[in-house]
């Protein structure tokens, strides 16, 4: 199936799905592994340490690759920042991104040489903000996410939802995303694309040691101590500060190895050390949903050009109620089905066409006996 959103053509890549940066581990071999897999792999300029390594660094993930990938500018992380983006520009780096403070001037440089500008931010504030500086995407952490934190930040539902109703150009969603699920959901809620870090790192080229990895397979959400990581001491004066720094104690501090660091709630669906395509294959082609969501006969099958489609036909349990539901809200994103066929879907699963503004996507839901 070919996956068309604002974000792909943006990118070239073949999924809307990015890498997310990271001090210290994103490395050029892992952005290329990721982009070789398909989706936009991120070399993380701060990790280079000098602009010098940087081009080299830039050229290495190059002869890797021939695939895009994209190279993050993490405002006040990142050494010598202005020379790091001269030589993104020198080495034509096509897509580049800056992250977590303002980013304006850096912002200007990328569109007046005619690069594309994409901005990562915790706030929707942040994201218009970067919009009317003439970002080509905007990048929304929720709190759920690894990283970049403000005292402002919404989790990842509300954040999307929210942006989809204001910013017009593509939204890429972040924090806590990792399986079909949530990756539907990002799109459903009227993002273009996702961007995932803890997904990407728990898999067998994540730069991490297995020790970590087999920690992030054990991981659970709700750990206290993993919650006071991603969002650290909720309602205290400690949630405070981080939020006012900017940043998570995970991606401070030296130790990844020794505590439940650089890992976010997305470790909720890592469950096994796959490689990085076994990743992007179980997100884009979703095997049926499990509990609540059981399945039951298909509805739409006969329906010609449907059958090999990724729609699932599902049956809810609410309240005693039996709703057949069929969900194809990535349909109209992949553009391989006419309006028409959708429609033809909705009526026969009796449910009803629900467009997301701003991307298209349509999500049938509805009642279709039993
Ligand atoms: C170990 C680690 C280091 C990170 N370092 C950075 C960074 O230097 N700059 C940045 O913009 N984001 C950084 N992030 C945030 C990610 O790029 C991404 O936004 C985040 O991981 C998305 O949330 P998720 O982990 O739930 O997928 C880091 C994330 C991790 C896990």
């Amino acid at each position: 199936m070919k996956w068309k959103t604002r974000v792909t053509e943006l990118l070239g890549c073949e999924y809307p799905i990015l890498q997310g940066a990271m001090s210290r581990l994103g490395n050029w071999k892992f952005a290329a592994s990721v982009s070789e897999a398909g989706a936009c792999g991120c070399l993380t300029a701060a990790i280079s340490l000098t602009p010098e390594k940087l081009r080299e660094d830039i050229r290495r993930c190059r002869e890797a690759t021939s695939k895009p990938f994209e190279v993050n500018l993490t405002v006040g992380m990142c050494p010598d920042i202005d020379e790091m983006l001269d030589v993104c520009l020198e080495e034509g780096v096509e897509v580049i991104e800056t992250s977590a403070f303002t980013a304006d001037s850096y912002g200007r440089r990328i569109k007046e040489a005619g690069r594309k500008w994409i901005h990562k931010t915790a706030t929707v504030k942040h994201a218009l903000h970067a919009e009317k500086q003439g970002a080509d995407a905007v990048i929304l952490v929720g709190l759920e996410g690894a990283g970049i934190k403000n005292i402002s930040q919404l989790p990842t539902m509300t954040t999307i939802a929210w942006a989809a109703r204001q910013i017009k150009v593509p939204i890429i969603a972040a924090g806590g995303i990792g399986d079909a699920h949530t990756f539907l959901a990002a799109l459903a809620l009227g993002a273009e694309g996702v961007m995932m870090g803890t997904a990407f790192l728990a898999t067998k080229e994540g730069p991490i040691s297995q020790h970590h990895k087999e920690k992030m397979v054990r991981a659970v959400p709700d750990d206290p101590q993993l919650r006071n990581v991603v969002m650290p001491g909720s309602g205290t004066e400690d949630y405070r500060e981080t939020m006012e720094k900017g940043v998570a104690p995970a991606i401070d501090r030296d130790d990844y190895d020794t505590e439940s660091q650089s890992m976010s709630f997305a470790v909720a669906y890592v469950d096994r050390i796959p490689t990085i395509k076994e990743v992007i294959e179980g997100i884009t082609r979703p095997r049926l949903p499990r509990s609540p969501i059981q399945p039951c006969q298909p509805i739409g099958s006969g329906i010609q050009g449907l059958s090999p489609l990724p729609h699932r036909q599902t049956r809810i349990r609410r309240s005693n109620v039996t709703y057949g539901c069929v969900v194809l809200h990535y349909l109209f994103i992949a553009e391989i089905v006419p309006t028409q066929q959708v429609q033809e879907a909705a009526a026969i699963a009796g449910g009803r066409l629900q467009p997301t503004k701003g991307t298209g996507n349509v999500l049938i839901v509805g009642p279709a006996g039993h």
